[in-house]
C-alpha cells in the first residue's frame, strides 16, 4: 500500500552529514525536492544492508507494529518485516520511497510506505511497538516537534530506538553548507524522557558497515527507551 501524505516545499529540510558517492549534500534548510534530487544523481545511496544498531536493538523483540522514521531505501523497513514485523516506514523523498518498495518487492515483504515528513504525517497517537530513527535527518526546532512526534509514537510498552552517527566532522560538515548542530541527535529525545520511560541504553558504541554513503562513519549514539505500560 502506498499512502501519499502532506509534504510542503516549504518544510525546512536539510541534508545528510556524509559524502555523497556522486557529489556534495543539500544544505540546512532544503526540502524534499533536495532529497530527491541527492538520491536521484545515483542509482544506490545506501549499503543496502540493515542498520547494525538496529539489528542489535531489535532482535529478541516479539514482533509487532513498527515505525522506520527517514526510511531511505527500506533496508530497515525491509529486514523488520522479513522478520515479522508490521512495517510502516516514511520518508520525505519519493525517488527513496520507489526504490525502499522495490526493495521490498524483491524481497517478497510488504511494507506500508507513507511520503511525509514525519511531524507532518498524520500518524496514530501511540500506534507502533517500535519506533526507529536511524540517522534520520530531523531537523530540530525549538519546540521539539520531531522529538515530541517520535515519543508520542510509540504504544505502551513500546520501544523508541533512535541512532544517529556520534563521529561527525562539524567543521567539515558547515563547510558544505550542512550543520550537524541541526539534526535531532537521541540526546535531545533523552532529554523529554520523563518517568513514564525507562531508557535503556543510551551509549556511544563502534560501528562497522561496508558500502553505501555512510560507511566512513565509525561510531554510532544509541539511544533506545522503552515507554511504561
Ligand atoms: C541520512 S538518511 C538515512 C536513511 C535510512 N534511515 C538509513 O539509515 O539508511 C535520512 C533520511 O531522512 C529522510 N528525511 C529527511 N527529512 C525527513 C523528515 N522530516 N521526516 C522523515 N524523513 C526525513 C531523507 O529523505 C533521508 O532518506
Amino acid at each position: 500500500m502506498r499512502e501519499i501524505g502532506p509534504v510542503t516545499a516549504s518544510s525546512p529540510r536539510h541534508g545528510p552529514d556524509h559524502d555523497h558517492p556522486a557529489h556534495g549534500r543539500p544544505g540546512n534548510g532544503d526540502d524534499a525536492a533536495a532529497w530527491d534530487e541527492w538520491y536521484s544523481d545515483v542509482d544506490q545511496v545506501w549499503s543496502g544492508r540493515p542498520n547494525g544498531a538496529l539489528v542489535a536493538e531489535v532482535t529478541g523483540l516479539a514482533p509487532g507494529r513498527a515505525l522506520d522514521v527517514g526510511c531511505g531505501e527500506g533496508a530497515d523497513a525491509v529486514w523488520l518485516a522479513e522478520h515479522g514485523w508490521d512495517v510502516t516506514a516514511l520518508d520525505v523523498s519519493q525517488v527513496a520511497l520507489d526504490r525502499a518498495a522495490r526493495h521490498a518487492r524483491h524481497a517478497g515483504v510488504t511494507v506500508r510506505w507513507v511520503y511525509a515528513g514525519l511531524v507532518e504525517a498524520a500518524l496514530s497517537p501511540s500506534g507502533f511497538d517500535l519506533v526507529s530513527a536511524q540517522y534520520s535527518a530531523l531537523r530540530r526546532t525549538p519546540t521539539a516537534e520531531a522529538e515530541r512526534a517520535l515519543l508520542a509514537a510509540v504504544a505502551p510498552g513500546g520501544v523508541l530506538l533512535v541512532v544517529h552517527h556520534a563521529d561527525v566532522d562539524a567543521e567539515h560538515a558547515r563547510s558544505q553548507g550542512f550543520d550537524p548542530a541541526d539534526d535531532v541527535q537521541p540526546g535531545d529525545v533523552a532529554a523529554l524522557l520523563d518517568d513514564r520511560w525507562v531508557v535503556e541504553v543510551d551509549e556511544t558504541r563502534a560501528r562497522a558497515v561496508e558500502g553505501g554513503a555512510g560507511a566512513h562513519h565509525r561510531l554510532d549514539q544509541v539511544l533506545r527507551a522503552r515507554r511504561r505500560r
